[in-house]
């Protein structure tokens, strides 16, 4: 009998439903509220909840509908239970439990930034040693797995996330939100011109992107004061490539000090073309490491990759009983305790 992974995510901004029938994606139908909290610069939660109480049933019928199967036919309902937003969780979170209560089916509870490094089995299997370097809005973090759901956390963000970085930065010099999709398209046209600082530039993995950001933003009043244009372009490509620059520069070294087979990149702002191209070649002459990289589509939310994940806890019998809350700063070393 076939496996069916009804996986559900609303963990921010993106309400999605995939359905997963053995290894084969048959619906991954995702609404964007983007175009909604772009008129305030940012995500705000409380319009976020509310979308997904409108958009969930349209979502769930289409995911259904695509798929050309029942809710009787799933196997196991897999649903982003933390970290992200509250209000935004609980409305995924509701429709699991609904679903799951009314057809008797069992709840398997998914750790979002789980999802995100599942992506990539979108392109190739997980091979461990593993390395996983998972930025996004809310999260920079390096990981480390030595096998399926095993997930240790060797170093992360002891402030801002990244693509918080990105998005703040954006917004000082006037960019549309999400920030970092608009600083990738124009440091394509400008070059690295300013001086920026490369805060926690130690032999640790630890990273502090709100001094970098918080550089941008005097470099930019500084410049006003002098009556000095910002030349958009060049801060633009300048912010980018000392972000990722330093990224990688205290993130490969663990390449060699965990004996990794594979480094692979997740979250939002894995999209981002410079740290695409600069992973791909500074890895290129390690022929005993792959690298893989999320298809774009799989980098935004979506529930496609938490049914990956969905159907590894399965395997494993990992349910939650009825009574799952969301927990919206579940740590991923954590995600067997719920
Ligand atoms: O993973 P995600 O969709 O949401 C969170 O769970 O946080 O990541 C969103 C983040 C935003 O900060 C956005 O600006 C960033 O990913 N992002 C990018 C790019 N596309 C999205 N950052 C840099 N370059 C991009 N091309």
């Amino acid at each position: 009998m076939s496996k069916i992974i009804l996986a559900i995510e609303s963990s921010c901004d993106e309400t999605s439903i995939a359905i997963l029938k053995d290894d084969e994606l048959i619906a991954n139908v995702t609404s964007t509220q983007i175009a909604i909290h772009q008129k305030y610069g940012g995500v705000m939660p409380e319009i976020a909840s509310r979308l997904h109480v409108e958009n969930i049933g349209i979502v769930l019928k289409e995911a259904l509908d695509t798929a050309k199967i029942n809710l009787e036919d799933v196997s196991a309902i897999a649903v982003t239970s933390g970290p992200g937003l509250i209000g935004s969780l609980h409305v995924g979170l509701q429709c699991a439990k609904t679903i799951a209560l009314a057809y008797h089916k069992p709840l398997i509870p998914v750790h979002h930034l789980s999802g995100h490094i599942y992506a990539n089995e979108f392109v190739k299997p997980l091979k461990f040693p593993l390395l996983a370097i998972v930025v996004s809005g809310g999260n920079t973090e390096l990981v480390v797995m030595k096998k399926h759901l095993d997930f240790k956390i060797i170093g992360e963000t002891t402030d801002d996330a990244i693509g918080e970085a990105f998005d703040k930065v954006a917004r000082v010099v006037g960019l549309p939100y999400p920030g970092g999709v608009s600083i990738d398209r124009l440091a394509k046209q400008g070059k690295p011109r300013y001086h920026l600082p490369r805060p926690l530039d130690d032999h640790s993995y630890q990273y502090s992107y709100s001094g970098l950001k918080t550089a941008v933003i005097n470099l930019c009043h500084q410049l006003k004061q002098k009556n000095e244009p910002v030349i958009v372009e060049d801060l633009a490509c300048s912010f980018q490539k000392t972000a990722i620059d330093l990224l990688l520069d205290k993130a490969l070294p663990a390449v060699d000090e965990f004996n990794i087979k594979q480094v692979v990149l997740a979250g939002g702002v894995s999209a981002n073309s410079y740290l695409r191209e600069q992973i791909v070649s500074r890895l290129s002459d390690r022929k005993d490491v792959e690298v893989v990289i999320p298809p774009l589509w799989c980098t935004t939310d979506n529930a496609a990759m938490i049914a990956k994940v969905g159907s590894y806890l399965y395997e494993q019998n990992i349910f939650a009983p009825l009574t799952l809350s969301a927990n919206p700063s579940w740590k991923l070393e954590d995600f067997r305790r719920f």
